[in-house]
């Protein structure tokens, strides 16, 4: 008994060391109306940790919901999982709901990653034995756009998923739709996920 609350409040700690935990994450997705907007569950049972490698600077791991400079997302990023209870493998979506404006997402959803087949090391770090089918495209919003939503998802990958054909590296990038997507595949709902906020350039406005 005395050594699993040691494990426990062991574990606490490392959660808290990473600033941020699966409550206060769902609580940064309800109140930017992601669930809503993207027509997903979102109760996150782990941490979704995404890493953007910076030249000159250490790099950056988001905190859900935190705004980034446009030239600070060129990716690609690093992903790591915190508290799940698998090593994989994982599927991991990007999914940008705001194009071209929020107000007028007209070509949304864009999607700026999607690759199955990652599976955790002991640290967590997640890795894949496959190509993405989408590789990351950092985000461009337009010129006069407020900042858009990047919304990264974490899925146990289910049996397969190698095989699907609904979405290939031909597939066009917009009008995608993660919860069909979702459906179409069997992932389930999300175990984890995080997001940022990115603006048009400075220069571009
Ligand atoms: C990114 O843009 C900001 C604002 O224009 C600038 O201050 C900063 O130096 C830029 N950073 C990099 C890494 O280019
Ligand atoms: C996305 O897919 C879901 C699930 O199939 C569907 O209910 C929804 O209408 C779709 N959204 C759009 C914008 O087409």
């Amino acid at each position: 008994m005395r050594f699993s609350i040691g494990l426990l409040s062991l574990f606490a700690l490392i959660v808290s060391a990473q600033d941020t935990n699966v409550r206060t994450v769902k609580q940064a997705f309800d109140n930017a109306n992601i669930p809503t907007d993207i027509e997903i569950t979102f109760n996150p049972t782990a941490l979704l940790e995404v890493t953007f490698p910076e030249t000159g600077s250490n790099p950056i791991t988001i905190h859900a919901g935190e705004q980034l400079p446009r030239n600070s997302t060129a990716g690609p990023p690093t992903f790591r999982v915190v508290g799940a209870n698998s090593n994989g493998p994982f599927v991991v979506a990007t999914v940008d709901p705001d194009a071209p404006t929020p107000q007028n997402p007209t070509s949304a959803e864009i999607r700026h990653f999607l690759g199955g087949n990652f599976r955790a090391n002991a640290g967590g770090l997640l890795t894949n034995s496959t190509p993405a089918i989408s590789n990351f495209l950092q985000p461009t919003p337009p010129a006069g756009s407020d900042a858009h939503r990047y919304i990264f998802l974490l899925f146990n990958q289910p049996a397969g998923f190698n095989q699907q054909t609904f979405v290939t590296s031909s597939t066009s990038t917009s009008l995608f739709n993660i919860s069909a997507f979702a459906q179409e595949v069997g992932l389930g709902n999300p175990i984890a996920g995080t997001f940022m906020l990115v603006a048009p350039d400075p220069t571009t406005v």
